[in-house]
């Protein structure tokens, strides 16, 4: 279990608080909604969630216990809204082989097959690839370091309809493994969701009824 507390968060250079003593719990096979209009600061959690920034107070832990930064790096994979613009491989085998400098080729298959992959030529540019298999393959990224909690920023976003909904049959099929947070200002594409649904609003989160 992943718990928050009364987490304050207000950037230098920002006049104001972003985060006004958030508070939320996500466990692994039930995954967690966060929506939330423009601007009320849904990057903004996941960047602390996953240690990238650092709030004023508050805490986060996971098991029982409080993580640092760095821990929470290590702990959480997070995809970014639009992950394709800032693929850096010029194939997708080298997108893959980022940052890990010995991957076997069959743990390489086992990710592509893992978000639906299988047949993509991996000597192809990630360029190549439809927009549904892009999002696959940010995923697929992420899924290397074999986080246990992922992050995900308006993971649909730009997607037309049918590949949208292949790619949340595979985010909800992934939160089955692992903590899954998702965070959007389109919450009603997640109808079919069995999840926990809460609204970022004020700076504070309030649990939606399912
Ligand atoms: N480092 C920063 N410095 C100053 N202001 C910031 C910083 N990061 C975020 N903000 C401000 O905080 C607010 C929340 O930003 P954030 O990007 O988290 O919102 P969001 O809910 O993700 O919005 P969107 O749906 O448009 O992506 C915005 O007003 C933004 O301008
Ligand atoms: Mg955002």
């Amino acid at each position: 279990m992943l718990e928050l507390t009364e987490i304050h968060y207000k950037p230098a250079t920002s006049g104001r608080a972003i985060l006004n003593g958030v508070t939320l719990r996500a466990q692994q096979g039930r995954p967690l909604l966060i929506s939330g209009e423009s601007g009320s600061g849904k990057t903004s959690l996941l960047e602390i969630i996953s240690g990238m920034v650092g709030a004023q107070s508050g805490n986060i832990q996971w098991k029982g216990s409080r993580l640092n930064q760095r821990q929470r790096r290590w702990l959480c994979g997070v995809v970014f809204q639009f992950p394709e613009r800032h693929f850096l491989g010029l194939s997708v085998g080298q997108e893959l082989k980022l940052g890990h400098r010995r991957m076997a080729g069959d743990e390489q298959v086992e990710v592509l097959s893992q978000v639906g992959l299988r047949g993509v030529d991996s000597r192809q540019a990630p360029e190549r690839l439809s927009g549904g298999q892009q999002r696959r393959l940010a995923l697929a990224v992420q899924l290397l370091r074999k986080p246990e909690v992922l992050l995900l920023d308006e993971p649909t976003a730009g997607l037309d309809w049918s590949v949208r909904g292949e790619v949340l049959d595979l985010l909800y099929t992934l939160s089955k493994q692992r903590v899954l947070i998702v965070v959007t200002h389109e919450p009603d594409l997640f109808r079919g969701w069995n999840c926990e649904h809460s609204q970022l609003r004020d700076g504070q989160l309030l649990a939606l009824s399912p």
